[in-house]
């Protein structure tokens, strides 16, 4: 009786030895920030529906991923017919479609009259300049960062520069610098990747360019008025 007591004490004792170590051991590890490689592609399973494969919703996508956070991008497209041209690009052909959408907040950060100076076929180019006509994945960026200007949805006039740093992904118009800050969903045949600035082509932009016509710095986010 004593003898098993005593090995169970023991064992009791290892037992808590060891977990005191694993915790020593983990609180002595330097805290290291995460890869931004890693924070990238923290969504790239998103949506776990089973529409994604083959059959991808844009409007869904766009409209369930957070808090409203894509409303400005798709209002853009619903206003110039776009949401069913992107979705018959990603359905219908065999290259699919890559889908860069700029958050709500980098849309408020646009001068208001800088878009709304705009004909409805210059927005559309606008619009289709945020995408590409074929799938990639976060990976693909690597290698299109190294054949120099991409042709965009919107046509040769309007191209966008995409540069590969140390997992972070740049997509550049003549006046903004955008970067991929996440990715909404990669499945084939639509890729949907966020961008933190909205793209200012030179074809849209170069008689009168649109000088600060992104605020600096961060914008805050707007306050409902009580
Ligand atoms: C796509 O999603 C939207 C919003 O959820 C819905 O209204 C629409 O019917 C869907 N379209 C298709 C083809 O499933």
């Amino acid at each position: 009786m004593r003898c098993a007591a005593a090995a169970a004490a023991v064992a009791l004792l290892a037992a808590v030895m060891s977990v005191s170590v694993v915790l020593h051991a983990g609180a002595r590890r330097p805290l290291a920030k995460p890869p931004r490689a890693a924070a990238l592609q923290k969504t790239d399973t998103w949506p776990p529906t089973p529409q994604a494969k083959g059959g991808a919703n844009l409007t869904a996508i766009l409209t369930l991923d957070g808090p409203l956070a894509f409303r400005t991008f798709l209002g853009y497209l619903q206003q110039t017919n776009l949401v069913e041209v992107f979705q018959n690009q990603a359905c219908l052909t065999d290259p699919g479609i890559t889908i860069f959408v700029p958050v709500d907040k980098a849309f408020a950060a646009v001068k208001p009259s800088v878009l709304s100076g705009l004909s409805s076929l210059q927005l559309k180019n606008l619009m289709m300049c945020h995408s590409l006509a074929k799938h990639y994945e976060l990976a693909d960026f690597e290698g299109l960062s190294r054949i120099g200007p991409v042709t965009t949805f919107a046509g040769g006039l309007y191209t966008v520069d995409v540069t590969y740093d140390a997992g972070t992904v740049h997509v550049r118009s003549r006046w903004a610098d955008a970067k991929i800050v996440g990715s909404v969903s990669v499945e084939a045949p639509m890729a949907i990747y966020e961008l933190d600035r909205v793209l200012l082509p030179a074809a849209l932009f170069h008689i009168q360019p649109p000088v600060a016509a992104i605020t600096d710095g961060d914008v805050p986010v707007p306050r409902r008025r009580r």
